[in-house]
């Protein structure tokens, strides 16, 4: 079967079963053009909430599917691919950060929407990429526990100088692989591309940046820009979005390592096989973590909106 024959069969699929696919922007092109919409981990969010089909299939990772199924309890939600988890997700375990709340009483906990639904629970707030900096701003609270990423962690304590940070040492292990080295070297080699880098790399990387933002705000970012050339610092496949999108523009990769093989893992035979109810995990979760982990996504659409 050709690409675009399993497409089409995907697209009818999805009629006659009532589903809606949700697409992480870091998704192969292939599925990408099967998808009701692609975006960012906030602008899905957003979308779980509102599409009207009463079956959703998530491509991308397990902590995104989490959400769709906390916002929507009464959809079902399948993860395309089980195997498509986020490291940086189950980093920090529900018991340690309680410990580390004692220690710090007076603070919120703020936690990227990168964990997983136990640790939810006991978060004040959840926050992405494109909207952490507003949130923090916004949020009442003057001392903020910010988990599990200390690489965004940072980027928002530079922006929000008026709030008391404690940061914690977890982050993505694909983008904290990138270092400094790598973008002087890259700059070098481009000296007229802006350089478009995603807060989840290392702060001694971000500070060469023209732009830091979400997957999706360095798409948006690249597209508007009257430049011609871009040094990407976030997953590969966005480059080749980019590419897809302005090719009258040149795209080059911050570091050829920048590839997340849990992103990576979902191919376009995995949403067919899933709607087929021949693969895929269906997201089933207790109604009292639900109700409990749900408060700091809804949190973060009341500060983020
Ligand atoms: P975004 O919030 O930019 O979608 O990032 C999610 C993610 O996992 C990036 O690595
Ligand atoms: Fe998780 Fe990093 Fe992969 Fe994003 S790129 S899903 S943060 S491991």
């Amino acid at each position: 079967m050709t690409v675009r024959e399993l497409q089409d069969k995907i697209i009818q699929l999805k009629r006659d079963t009532d589903t809606c696919i949700l697409a992480h922007s870091y998704m192969s092109p292939d599925i990408c053009e099967v998808a009701d919409f692609v975006g960012d981990s906030y602008a899905l969010s957003l979308k779980a909430k509102t599409t009207p089909q009463k079956n959703v299939i998530m491509c991308g990772v397990r902590f995104m599917a989490e959400t769709v199924k906390m916002l929507s309890p009464q959809k079902r939600v399948w993860l395309a691919n089980p195997t498509a988890g986020c490291p940086m997700a189950e980093q920090m375990g529900k018991e340690e950060i309680e410990q580390v709340k004692k220690m710090y009483p007076d603070y919120a906990v703020v936690a990227y929407i990168n964990t997983t639904a136990q640790l939810k629970t006991i978060s004040d707030v959840c926050v992405t990429s494109s909207s952490a900096v507003k949130i923090c701003k916004a949020m009442p609270e003057k001392n903020i526990l910010f988990i599990p990423d200390i690489n965004l962690g940072t980027f928002v304590k530079n922006q929000v100088p008026e709030k008391n940070f404690k940061l914690l040492s977890g982050g993505c292990p694909t983008h904290a692989r990138v270092d400094e080295e790598e973008i002087i070297q890259a700059k070098a080699a481009h000296p007229n591309a802006l350089f478009l880098v995603h807060p989840e790399c290392r702060p001694a990387v971000v500070k060469y940046a023209d732009y830091v933002g979400s997957t999706s705000g360095i798409m948006d970012y690249a597209i508007k820009s009257d430049a011609k050339e871009f040094i990407i610092g976030t997953e590969n496949s966005i480059l080749q979005h980019l590419q897809l999108k302005c090719p009258d523009k040149k795209f080059y990769p911050l570091s050829k390592d920048l590839v997340c093989h849990n992103m990576k893992a979902t191919t376009l035979a995995d949403v067919y096989n899933c709607l087929k109810g021949e693969a895929g995990e269906e997201i089933v979760m207790d109604e009292e973590l639900i109700s409990s982990a749900v408060k700091c996504i809804n949190k973060m659409i009341e500060y983020g909106g």
